[in-house]
């Protein structure tokens, strides 16, 4: 995890301090933020101004923070100057300000969560519009299109791609964040199958081949990545008392642009190693589909550095190996692809 992230959770903790202290205690902010979390996982009908609380900081913001880390990664370039579309209360701002955007144009349709962002992101360089997606004003300036946790509140029927890109058309990348679970993740994957049809885009993650997502063939799959990173004292105890696991936190991501490809002909590891008799297993998902890789316990070197594959990682395709599984027997076949992105400051 590069170190932006440790920054801005703990710019987070020390603003929720500051608001509320012994938030990570406060029983009254616990049972709000769990309700909120129950409305966001059984998609009941949410509240416009869902985002415009500390109790929403509090147990969001450190994913908002977590995830945008992720996304970035897939990024081949920095991003400079970013517009932030369901901006919230400044969780995914905060998160990018802290990876080194010089700047952070925040688009909401809740005025009351500006305010708190307003609060949040005080000193650091952003801008605010208060509006819906759809009637902010278009062409505002930005190398980075982003949307974090947001998309899956629109309409099946929104255009996601067009209705982002009417905001900051000349932006040169997008990321999209969306939580885990197999409808929101799977309209990602869904974007991205239209995504790659198109020869000036490139999609830079979570996958960078250009076949349809084998994910989609069956109604059940979805493919969505699991980060573990370990919270601040008090955003953990809060996650704590709220009943989430303050380690591991699920997401899905799309990122795409005009630029380089990053790894195009990577395959990405899309699940945990299962260890059997004599062997480990692990799922990966590029082009030509989904396969696992296996090693046999026998050999113990590639044995440990399957049984050691994180979600996410890039490895080599494989060559000349088309079958459902992939015999490794190398520890070169699996050397990991990193990101040549500079790290923020
Ligand atoms: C779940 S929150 C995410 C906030 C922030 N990005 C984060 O990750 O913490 C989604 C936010 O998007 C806003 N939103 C949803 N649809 C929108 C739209 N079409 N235009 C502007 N804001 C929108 C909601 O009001 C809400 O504050």
């Amino acid at each position: 995890m590069v170190p932006d992230v440790d920054a801005a959770l703990l710019v987070l903790e020390r603003f929720l301090l500051r608001q509320r202290p012994g938030f990570a205690d406060d029983h009254r902010l616990v049972a709000q933020a769990r309700a909120l979390s129950l409305a966001y996982t059984e998609s009941r009908v949410i509240d416009d101004d869902a985002a415009a609380s500390l109790a929403y900081l509090a147990h969001f913001g450190p994913r908002a923070v977590v995830a945008v880390s992720r996304a970035l990664r897939a990024l081949p370039q920095k991003s400079h100057v970013v517009v932030d579309v369901g901006a919230g209360s400044g969780a995914s701002a905060l998160a990018w300000l802290c990876a080194g955007a010089r700047h952070v144009s925040l688009i909401e349709r809740s005025g009351a969560a500006l305010d708190l962002a307003r609060k949040l992101l005080d000193g650091r360089s952003f801008s605010t519009t208060q509006a819906p997606a759809a009637l902010a004003p278009p062409h505002l300036q930005g190398t980075l299109l982003s949307s974090v946790f947001t998309v899956g509140e629109w309409a099946d029927d929104v255009d996601v791609r067009a209705t982002l890109q009417r905001l900051a058309p000349a932006a040169s990348d997008v990321v999209v964040v969306d939580a885990g679970d197999r409808p929101r993740a799977r309209r990602l994957q869904s974007l991205r199958d239209e995504l790659v049809k198109d020869a000036n885009v490139v999609v830079y993650g979570p996958c960078g081949h250009r076949d349809p997502c084998p994910a989609l063939v069956r109604e059940r799959d979805w493919c969505h990545d699991r980060v573990e990173k370990r919270l601040t004292p008090s955003l953990a105890r809060f996650a704590e008392h709220v009943g989430r696991d303050d380690e591991r936190m699920s997401l899905s991501y799309l990122a795409w642009g005009h630029g380089t490809p990053f790894a195009a002909s990577a395959v990405v590891v899309i699940g945990e190693p299962g260890r059997e008799k004599g062997r480990v297993r692990v799922p990966v998902c590029g082009p030509a589909g989904l396969r696992f890789a296996q090693a046999l316990k026998r050999d113990r070197a590639v044995h440990d550095v399957v049984a050691g594959l994180v979600r996410g990682a890039r490895l080599p395709v494989p060559a000349g190996n088309r079958g459902d599984t992939w015999h490794v027997t190398d520890v070169s076949e699996i050397v990991e692809s990193t990101n040549p992105r500079p790290e923020c400051p």
